[in-house]
């Protein structure tokens, strides 16, 4: 097996991120020393998927704390900085979560411990995350009895988390017991996640995997080349209906149409037990050159009016079960859910 591709890291004093923009052309990285660099690097998708944003959003937090440590009212402007990278993007609730987290976690510290605490902090979600992929990936490996194809959406491998990934760790588990037939990858428009990220992604770890468009995965489901969908999750509300990557709806509705499982792989923070439906969860616009371009390239009149949501939110009865590193929850999933899900959990110790 290759080393886990990690998309973000810290080296003494400072924070690399991985620039998923330039992918695959090129492997560069991003130098942060400012809650702001990370935030930049977070609006702009040099960094992005769930637990990844919610692991840079801690490392910013303490890259201000050690920036504005001599300050006078330091725990005030911290959480200014807190709230700026916090609302960064607004779906995915891992980046919420930790931050809340994080600024529960200092309350009441010396100024001078603050630093030392979300550095700690950072690190052990860090290295956690890599460890609940890999017991996802077991969870969801169980799910079957033998070779697979497996269609897949968006990026949730090691670019998307710590390392690893969601459903691409379940599906590289079943790459361990020699159970992926193949693995067909959306190319995920409008920003091509798929197809830059998801497929660089399987190529470095030799997983047998074609490319398709979004728009042919119901011609596969109906020529029986799909068995099962696997794909992340962005925000999980308390009755099971989960946002994820735009055209996952979609995905789901063709997948029960044919009779294929569904299933969502997403560490337990990533669901919100605050949010009660799919429809109460933000959905983040992003802007309209998204959609006018590829690449950088126009391929629509630039004043072609354009909707651009970046999710879409699956209801819960169309989901056949959802993968978490504590478990695999089933229908009725607002019990299921609700029984593995501990939010509160102290990420510093
Ligand atoms: O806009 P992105 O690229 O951040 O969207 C990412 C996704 O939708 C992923 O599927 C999700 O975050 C799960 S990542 C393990």
């Amino acid at each position: 097996m290759t080393a886990d591709i990690e998309p973000i890291r810290r080296v003494g004093d400072v924070v690399e991120i991985l620039d998923q923009r330039k992918l695959p052309a090129s492997v560069e990285w991003i130098t942060c020393t400012t809650g702001c660099d990370v935030r930049e690097a977070i609006v702009t998708l040099a960094i992005r998927g769930a637990p990844a944003i919610g692991i840079a959003g801690l490392y910013g937090l303490w890259l201000e704390a050690q920036r504005l440590h001599d300050q006078e009212n330091f725990l005030g402007q911290l959480r200014q900085s807190a709230e700026s990278i916090r609302h960064a993007r607004p779906t995915a609730v891992n980046l919420a979560w930790a931050i809340d987290g994080a600024l529960s976690e200092i309350n009441g510290l010396d100024a001078n411990q603050v630093g030392d605490r979300l550095r700690t902090m950072a690190d052990t979600l860090k290295m956690r995350d890599q460890q609940d992929n890999r017991l996802m990936g077991e969870w969801g490996a169980g799910l079957f009895a033998g070779p697979v194809r497996i269609l897949t959406h968006c990026n949730t491998g090691s670019l998307a988390t710590a390392g690893f990934g969601t459903a691409l760790g379940v599906v590289r588990s079943l790459h361990q017991k020699g159970w992926i037939r193949e693995v067909l990858v959306d190319e995920t428009r409008p920003l091509l996640q798929g197809a830059r990220l998801t497929a660089w992604e399987l190529h470095h770890d030799g997983i047998p995997a074609r490319l398709v468009t979004d728009s042919m995965a119901g011609h596969l489901m109906a020529l029986g080349q799909v068995d099962a969908v696997i794909v992340g999750a962005d925000r999980i509300a308390h009755n099971g209906d989960t946002a994820n990557k735009i055209g996952t709806y979609g995905l789901a509705v063709l997948a029960r149409y044919h009779a294929i499982p569904f299933y969502i792989a997403a560490p337990i923070s990533t669901f919100d037990p605050d949010t009660p439906h799919g429809d109460q969860i933000p959905i983040e616009e992003r802007s309209p050159d998204e959609v006018r371009s590829i690449l950088g390239k126009n391929i629509a009149p630039n004043a072609m009016p354009v909707y651009n949501p970046a999710f879409d939110v699956t209801p819960h009865f169309l989901i056949s079960a959802i993968i978490t590193e504590r478990g695999v929850a089933y229908e009725p999933l607002e019990q299921s859910l609700h029984s593995l899900a501990n939010p509160h959990q102290d990420l510093g110790s």
